[in-house]
C-alpha cells in the first residue's frame, strides 16, 4: 500500500510489478550492446559530454558533402546541431548504402491489402526516388517548398518522402484517415504548394476515396498549385484540368538522374501535425542532419539490427513512427523494411501473423492498441502460424498494460523475444527510453532506461526532483539531435508548451516515476492524473489492474468531479467475450481492491462496446471525462477515429 502521508504534489505508485526477464543469452552474445555493463559504459560516456558523443557519431554515420564546424549551438529553446555541415537524408538512405555494397539488398518489401506485393532493392528504390525527385522539380518544387502527402501505405509514399528529402522540399504527411477539413487546415498552416495523393487506398476490403477527400480539401487550400495522383484502386475520380496530374504520366517525362542536393544540416525535413490537447494542431518541425542521425542510431540500438533482419513496423507513414521507424531509421541503417497497406483483420484477424510467417519477419514493432485487439480476437488466430522467425518485439504509442505485455511476450514471441517498450513522442523525433534487447532485463510495463545521450529527470511543479518511487513530470535536461526545432510558424507556442513551465528543461507532458532499480515507468499524460481525496493516481495503474482481470479487454480510467473526494475514479471497460452485469461490476471492483487497494476502487464502471481513440490508437480520456461528468458537449473531436463510439457510450450511460 502506498504511504498515506505522501507528499501532496507527487503521484503515488500503486503498481506492483516484480517479474523480471533477462535478455536471451544467444541474443546478447550477438548484440552490439550485449550487457548492462556495456550499456552503462556507453551511457556514462554519452552523458559526460553529449555534444562530443553525438558529434563523433554524426561524423561516422552520415555522409557529409561539407563537414560541420560545431556540434551544437543552443540558444534556448532553439537548437542547431552539426552547424555548417551539408548532408542529405535521401543520400544517407540510398546512395550511401549502395556505395557500401548494399545496392542489391531488398530495401522495401511491400504488400497491399488485396495481396498484391512488390519488393525494391536499394538500387531500384534509388532509381524510383530520383525519377520522382525530377517530377517534383519539373512541377517547380524548390528547396523549402512544402509538399503535402495524403496517400495509402504504398511504396510510392516512401518514395515521395525520400524524393522531397532529396531536393530539399519539406514534406507534411497527413494520415489518410483524416477528413478533408483536417487536411485543408494542415495545408493552409504549412502553405503547401503541391499535393500528393492516390485515387484510393484499400482498407478492410473497401476503397477509401482519397482523391475525393483531397478535392474537397483543395477547395480550401489556396496555396496548392498541383496535385499528383497515384493510380492505386482504379476507382472513378475526377481530374481537374491544369491542377491534377497522373503520377505515371509525369514519370514518363523524366529521367532517373538526380543527384541529391547538398543541404545545410538545419534544413527543414518535414512537418508533422499532432493534436494539442486543445486548439489547432501543432506542426512539429524536424530538420535534416540531427533527425537523420537520431533515427538511424536509435533504430540500430533499440532493435539490435543485424544485416539479415527483416524488419516490420506496422505504423502508417502518417505518424512519426512511420517517419522514423518505417522509412528514415531503417533505410539509413541499410535495413529491409516491410510496408503493409491495410487492416490487421483483413481478410481475417490473422493477417499480421500471416505476413510475419510469409516474409520471415525478425523484428516486429506495433502499438498496444493492436496487441489488445489481438488478445480480444483470440489466440487461435496466432496459433495457426509459425512465428519462430521473430527475434525482437516492440511496443509504441501508449503504455502497455503488464498483462497485455505478457500475452505479447508469450503468444507472439514464444517466450524468447525481448519486448522493447519504447517511450518517445512526435516531438522527440526518435525513441528516448527503451530496453536494449541484448542488455536490459525487462519489467512488463516499464520503458526501462534512457538511450545513450538522453538525460531525463522527474520533477515536481517547482522543478525539484521528486522523491524516489514517486511520480512527477518527466523532463529532458539536455538537447538531443532528434528534438523538434519548433512549431511550424509558431515559435511562441513552442516556447510556451515545452520550455516555459520548467525552465531550461524540455517538458514532455507525461508523468513518470523511477523505481529502485532506476527503471522508468510512464504514468500517463499530466492532464490525466486522477486526484482522489488528495491521493494522486495515474491512469495506467488503475487500467492495468482492470486489464489483468480475465474478462476485460481494454480499460480507460478517468477522474470525474465528486463533492466528497474532489475526484472519483470512473472507468470505461470493454469485455472479451463476457456479458455486462452488476455482478461483474462488483467482481471488477473487488479485483482492483485486491490488485491495488481500496483507494483505487472505481466509483463507477461503465461497460462499453468500444473506447474512443485517436486515429493512431490512443485512448482519448479527455472525451470520457466529459461524458462521465455529464457534459452535453464534448471537446474537440477532430482527431477521434470513430465518431459513433461517443454516441454508443452515451446510450449506455442512459440505460
Ligand atoms: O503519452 C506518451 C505516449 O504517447 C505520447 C506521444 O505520442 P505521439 O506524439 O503520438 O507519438 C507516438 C509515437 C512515439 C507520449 O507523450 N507514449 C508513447 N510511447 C509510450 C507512451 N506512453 C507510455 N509508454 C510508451 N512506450
Amino acid at each position: 500500500m502506498p504511504p498515506s502521508d505522501s507528499p501532496s504534489n507527487q503521484i503515488q505508485n500503486v503498481m506492483r510489478e516484480e517479474r523480471l526477464f533477462p535478455p536471451p543469452a544467444e541474443l546478447s552474445a550477438n548484440s552490439a550492446i550485449g550487457s548492462m555493463e556495456a550499456y552503462q559504459e556507453l551511457y556514462a560516456k554519452s552523458t559526460a559530454d553529449p555534444v562530443a558523443f553525438w558529434s563523433d557519431l554524426a561524423k561516422e554515420e552520415l555522409h557529409w558533402f561539407e563537414p560541420f564546424q560545431e556540434g551544437l549551438v543552443w540558444e534556448e529553446p532553439v537548437a542547431k546541431w552539426f552547424v555548417g555541415g551539408k548532408t542529405n537524408v535521401s543520400y544517407n538512405c540510398l546512395d550511401r548504402n549502395i556505395e557500401k555494397g548494399l545496392g542489391d539488398k531488398t530495401a522495401i518489401i511491400w504488400e497491399g491489402e488485396p495481396g498484391d506485393a512488390k519488393t525494391l532493392t536499394f538500387k531500384e528504390l534509388h532509381t524510383e526516388v530520383c525519377r520522382f525527385s525530377n517530377v517534383l522539380k519539373k512541377l517547380g518544387v524548390e528547396e523549402g517548398d512544402v509538399v503535402s502527402i495524403y496517400m495509402p501505405m504504398t511504396p510510392e509514399l516512401a518514395i515521395a518522402m525520400l524524393a522531397c528529402a532529396r531536393v530539399g522540399a519539406v514534406h507534411s504527411v497527413v494520415f489518410g484517415g483524416f477528413s478533408s477539413e483536417a487536411l485543408a487546415e494542415r495545408n493552409r498552416d504549412a502553405n503547401a504548394k503541391v499535393q500528393l495523393t492516390a485515387d484510393g487506398g484499400w482498407r478492410r476490403g473497401k476503397v477509401l476515396p482519397l482523391k475525393e477527400t483531397v478535392d474537397e480539401a483543395l477547395e480550401k487550400s489556396p496555396s496548392v498549385e498541383h496535385c499528383i495522383v497515384l493510380k492505386r484502386c482504379e476507382n472513378e475520380i475526377t481530374m481537374k484540368e491544369g491542377r491534377d496530374h497522373w503520377w505515371h504520366d509525369l514519370l514518363e517525362e523524366v529521367d532517373a538522374d538526380c543527384p541529391a542536393t547538398p543541404l545545410d544540416s538545419e534544413t527543414p525535413l518535414f512537418i508533422l501535425y499532432t493534436s494539442g490537447s486543445t486548439g489547432k494542431p501543432k506542426g512539429i518541425k524536424h530538420t535534416t542532419a540531427g533527425y537523420n542521425l537520431y533515427a538511424k542510431k536509435t533504430f540500430e540500438w533499440v532493435f539490435d539490427h543485424q544485416q539479415d533482419d527483416i524488419y516490420w513496423c506496422t505504423a502508417d507513414c502518417g505518424w512519426i513512427t512511420g517517419h522514423s521507424y518505417v522509412v528514415y531509421g531503417p533505410l539509413s541503417a541499410g535495413a529491409t523494411t516491410l510496408l503493409y497497406e491495410g487492416a490487421p483483420n483483413h481478410p481475417e484477424p490473422d493477417r499480421f501473423w500471416d505476413l510475419v510467417e510469409k516474409y520471415k519477419v525478425t523484428l516486429f514493432y506495433t502499438a498496444p492498441t493492436a496487441v489488445r485487439a489481438f488478445i480480444k480476437w483470440g489466440d487461435e488466430w496466432v496459433e495457426k502460424h509459425d512465428l519462430s522467425s521473430l527475434r525482437v518485439l516492440g511496443s509504441v504509442g501508449e503504455g502497455i498494460n503488464p498483462e497485455a505485455w505478457m500475452w505479447y511476450y508469450e503468444k507472439i514471441g514464444g517466450g524468447k523475444c525481448p519486448i522493447v517498450d519504447t517511450w518517445w513522442q512526435t516531438e522527440t523525433g526518435g525513441i528516448m527510453m527503451s530496453p536494449l534487447p541484448g542488455a536490459t532485463p525487462l519489467k512488463p510495463g516499464s520503458c526501462t532506461k534512457p538511450l545513450p545521450g538522453i538525460i531525463p529527470a522527474i520533477v515536481d511543479e517547482t522543478g525539484e526532483p521528486v522523491e524516489p518511487g514517486f511520480g512527477g513530470m518527466l523532463v529532458i535536461t539536455h538537447p538531443w539531435p532528434g528534438m523538434l526545432r519548433g512549431l511550424w510558424g509558431d515559435m511562441e507556442r513552442y516556447q510556451e508548451t515545452y520550455w516555459a513551465k520548467i525552465p531550461h528543461n524540455y517538458l514532455a507532458g507525461d508523468n513518470a516515476r523511477q523505481d529502485e532499480d532506476g527503471y522508468y515507468w510512464i504514468m500517463g499524460r499530466i492532464d490525466d492524473v486522477i486526484n482522489v481525496s488528495g491521493h494522486r493516481l495515474s491512469t495506467i495503474e488503475v487500467e492495468s489492474a482492470l486489464v489483468s482481470h480475465d474478462k476485460v479487454a481494454e480499460a480507460a480510467a478517468i477522474g470525474r468531479p465528486d463533492d466528497l473526494t474532489g475526484q472519483a475514479i470512473s472507468v470505461f471497460v470493454t469485455l472479451k467475450d463476457a456479458e455486462p452485469s452488476e455482478e461483474l461490476k462488483k467482481a471488477l471492483k473487488l479485483h482492483v481492491r485486491h490488485e491495488i487497494g481500496a483507494l483505487a476502487v472505481p466509483a463507477d464502471i461503465h461497460f462499453a462496446v468500444a473506447l474512443p481513440k485517436t486515429r493512431s490508437g490512443k485512448i482519448m480520456r479527455r472525451l470520457l471525462r466529459d461524458i462521465a461528468s455529464g457534459k452535453e458537449e464534448v471537446g474537440d473531436t477532430s482527431t477521434l477515429e470513430d465518431y459513433t463510439v461517443l454516441a454508443k457510450l452515451r446510450e449506455k450511460d442512459e440505460s
